[in-house]
């Protein structure tokens, strides 16, 4: 242990974030339930992992990484329409009368997008959600560095089953961040229900959201963005299994096993794939699966939209005004949907 350090008193100390953690997980290892969830999807016919878990902290940063690449468009393109758009959109939520904003940001990452939003969109409280806890704890430590005055509160959960909000968070005024065609992550009518949900006074009580999403284009193009030739995007797919083996006590061999990206043009979406390279064994405590060799495990969707087929899947979610910006190329979206 390093003696503490004398460090000089300040004399105007910044506030330090909130943080909630509403995992379940106890020092002791996982809650039951993600065991059995995984068990149950690694027994399925078609086996499948939940996205979910791409996340612990190397996954996290992986991710962050893939965003860099030249082949992975949608941040770039994403942070090129919000930077041409900041005071339109800040001008567009205030013309919802939202006055006071309270800024919640789904899966937050690094809060980076947010941190460029925040001086346009002035919110009187900035809550960071993440199923990734601690990642998220020191990513809302920088954010309370930069605006030292906001009200932080940083929530470490699990947001894709259910929207429950813990009571800190302020009613009024909440804007719902959801960036990075996060939403395109579930199936559309998983999104629905999601949508909903958030627009439900009982639950997310949203008066509007922002929402990043990907918006259909060529095949290749779409497929690049998913199997880079680097092997990130590869790295982080498998990073999966090491994740599975660490929660669930499994011993999946992450050497045996290939990243696939497919577009699949009739249900517009990626989809992405670990593939057994050859007959393989996975045990972990109370179970096992016999994986033949090129049998897939499911681990994501994307699905991409058209302007028009987002539009209304915002309206049957209950949402009413509706206004977009794209990039040049049409490549992506940033919608505002106002309750
Ligand atoms: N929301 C991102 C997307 O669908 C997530 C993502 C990007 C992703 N690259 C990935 C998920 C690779 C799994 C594998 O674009």
């Amino acid at each position: 242990m390093n003696a503490p350090l004398k460090r000089p008193k300040l004399a105007l100390a910044p506030a330090s974030p909130q943080f909630i953690n509403c995992h379940q997980a106890s020092a002791q290892g996982p809650a039951p339930d993600v065991a059995h969830e995984l068990a149950e999807g690694l027994n399925a016919v078609a086996a499948s992992v939940a996205p979910k878990y791409f996340y612990d902290a190397l996954g996290s940063q992986l991710f962050e990484t893939i965003t860099q690449l030249d082949e992975y468009y949608p941040t770039r393109t994403e942070a090129g329409i919000f930077d041409t758009a900041y005071r339109s959109i800040a001008e567009t939520v205030a013309g919802a009368g939202i006055k006071q904003p309270c800024l919640i940001d789904l899966g937050a990452g690094n809060c980076a997008k947010a941190a460029k939003l925040i001086p346009y969109l002035k919110p009187k409280q900035y809550v960071p959600v993440d199923i990734s806890a601690d990642f998220l704890r020191d990513a809302a430590e920088q954010v309370q560095t930069t605006f030292p005055a906001l009200d932080i509160v940083g929530i470490g959960m699990d947001f894709s089953a259910e929207l429950a909000l813990p009571p800190q968070v302020q009613r009024r005024d909440r804007v719902f961040f959801y960036p990075g065609s996060s939403l395109g992550n579930f199936s559309p009518d998983q999104a629905l229900t999601f949508l909903q949900q958030m627009v439900d006074p009982a639950q997310g009580a949203a008066r509007g959201l922002l929402l990043g999403i990907d918006l259909v284009k060529d095949k290749t193009t779409l497929e690049a963005a998913y199997d880079d030739a680097l092997g990130v995007t590869a790295a982080f797919n498998k990073n999966l299994l090491r994740h599975v083996n660490t929660l669930l006590g499994s011993d999946f061999d992450v050497r045996q096993w290939r990243h696939l990206a497919l577009f699949n043009e009739t249900e517009s979406r990626i989809e992405m794939y670990l593939q057994a390279q050859r007959n393989l064994m996975v045990h972990w405590p109370g179970g096992e699966r016999a994986f033949r060799g090129g049998e897939r495990i499911h681990t994501e969707n994307s699905c991409k939209y058209t302007v028009a087929s987002m539009t209304a899947l915002l309206r049957r979610a209950g949402f009413t005004q509706i206004s977009y910006w794209t990039d040049p190329k049409d490549w992506f979206a940033v919608f505002w949907a106002s309750v």
